[in-house]
């Protein structure tokens, strides 16, 4: 499958650029970022938000052998004020869908986050199907860019799945990961699988890896294909025994972690 995959110079970027060619996709990349050194493939250094340099990325994809489907991955990872999560979350999602159907691209993988719910207790294991719950601007701006995929799966009948993905790490470093962890090679197998599912609509499934503690329902994703192969269980003997473990217990009321706690308040939009 030839494949576009914007944030692919970032942490996942890198490695599943890598792990889809692996697995026999023509791989291309875009990030604001000049193409990193090793790169095998086409490069785009673009802006998503950016709908003009974005139709040009989609016409040169296109023109040189054919685009099949967008994994998008741009985006700031973290908490940032509303406006930027909007335009780094809402807004490149819309200028991707909107080329996807100038170009007849009919595919998407989306990199949404745990933070799109993080505001639900932990009292049982969470599915797919209970109501968005942000802990942050930046679930917020998940949580409105998969709005956006389920209004074009609806109106335009194209595919796209959301992965809320926990923490995406070579290895877990806390007890929080312990139940998070996204391994690499459980991601490449999940962002594989999305692009392989027969017919997924609008699907959210579960960033996560085989965690025997997880939080998260992990049958969306099977369903869909994604059989991951990896568990933080096997690092919880070396994390139990670090001291740094217990504040992990601190803010543990909430899937979303410390980033339900005040310290991530602040104004929606800042007065002049
Ligand atoms: N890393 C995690 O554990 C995790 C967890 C949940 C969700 N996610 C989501 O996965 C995605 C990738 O995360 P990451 O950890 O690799 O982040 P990262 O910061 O390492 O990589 C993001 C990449 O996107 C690029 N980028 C940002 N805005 C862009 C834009 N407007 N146009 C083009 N390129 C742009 C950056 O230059 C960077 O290379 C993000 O959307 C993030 O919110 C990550």
């Amino acid at each position: 499958m030839r494949v576009l995959v914007t944030g692919a110079a970032g942490s996942i970027g890198s490695v599943l650029c890598s792990g889809l060619v692996d697995r026999g996709h023509d791989v291309l990349g875009l990030d604001l970022m000049v193409e990193p050194e090793g790169f095998t493939g086409g490069w785009f250094t673009a802006d998503c938000a950016d709908p003009d340099a974005v139709a040009a990325v989609f016409d040169a994809a296109v023109g040189s052998g054919g685009l099949d489907a967008v994994v998008h991955l741009a985006g700031i990872p973290h908490e940032s004020s509303l406006p930027d999560a909007l335009t780094s979350h809402v807004v490149t999602t819309g200028v991707l869908l909107d080329a996807m159907l100038e170009h007849g691209v009919s595919r998407i993988a989306y990199a949404s986050s745990n933070h799109a719910v993080g505001f639900t207790e932990r009292a049982a294991l969470v599915g797919d199907d209970i109501a968005p719950r942000p802990d942050t601007f930046y679930g917020v701006g998940k949580v409105g860019a998969e709005a956006l995929l389920r209004l074009y799966v609806d109106r335009h009948g194209i595919d796209a799945v959301a992965t809320r993905i926990g923490s995406f790490l070579p290895q877990p470093e806390t007890r929080r990961h312990l139940s998070t962890w996204l391994s690499h090679d459980d991601a490449v197998r999940m962002f594989d699988a999305c692009l392989n599912a027969a017919d997924p609509g609008f699907s959210v499934i579960y960033g996560i890896s085989a965690n025997t503690r997880a939080w998260w329902d992990l049958r969306p994703g099977r369903e869909l294909g994604y059989l991951p192969q990896d568990d933080a269980e096997h690092f919880a003997g070396a994390i139990e025994a670090t001291p740094e473990a217990d504040s992990d217990r601190v803010d543990a009321d909430h899937v979303g972690g410390h980033f339900t706690t005040d310290r991530f308040h602040r104004r929606a939009v800042d007065r002049a």
